[in-house]
């Protein structure tokens, strides 16, 4: 096995600056009703936590889980959900919470399924966003960060199930 490198490309600092600022614009866009906030398992989590507790209005919380057919490092497109919403969201505030938009395929597939939900709103908050590598038209309505078409890990993301527990956000190579 080839070993890996680990470059901070995102601090935990800046992470925390940057999801304050996310959680401010998050409040000023749902000042009313209830507000779900629903994270893509497992990547999402960390950024769920600490974006739902910089929110200062009552929001509630709700998983979906999701896999790909495919290799680690990206989505082949052709996805079954693992795990379905356990609350109505219909007539609700959602934020979808996501850990990276790469290709734009999984968000593609998250949005039908919560659309059929009838929520009163969706929009999307998404930690990192890979601009470069969009091939479906969709766009996160929060983005923490614009990064660089490199596979990166840590404050949630993974390798094949490594890496999850880094408080930064590194570049991995391999
Ligand atoms: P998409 O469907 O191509 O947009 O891929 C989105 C999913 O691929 C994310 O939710 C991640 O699980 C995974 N992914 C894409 N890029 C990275 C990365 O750089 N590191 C870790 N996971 C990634
Ligand atoms: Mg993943």
């Amino acid at each position: 096995m080839s070993s890996h490198s680990l470059k901070v490309l995102v601090s935990a600092d800046e992470i925390r600056r940057r999801v304050l600022e996310l959680a401010g614009e998050i409040e000023r866009d749902h000042p009313d009703g209830p507000l779900y906030l629903i994270a893509v398992l497992k990547g999402a989590c960390f950024f769920l936590a600490d974006l739902a507790r910089a929110i200062r209005r009552p929001v509630r919380l709700d998983f979906i889980g999701i896999s790909s057919y495919g290799s680690f490092t990206s989505s082949s497109g052709r996805f079954i959900l693992t795990k379905g919403l356990d609350s109505s969201i219909e007539d609700a505030d959602v934020v979808l919470v996501e850990d990276i938009i790469d290709t734009g395929a999984t968000l593609e597939y998250l949005m039908e399924y919560l659309n059929r939900h009838k929520p009163r709103s969706l929009r999307v908050a998404a930690l990192l966003d890979k601009p470069g590598r969009r091939t479906r038209p969709v766009a996160a309505d929060y983005v923490g960060f614009e990064i660089p078409n490199r596979f990166v890990v840590g404050y949630g993301l993974d390798f094949a199930e490594d890496y999850r527990s880094l408080p930064d956000i590194c570049v991995l190579d391999h």
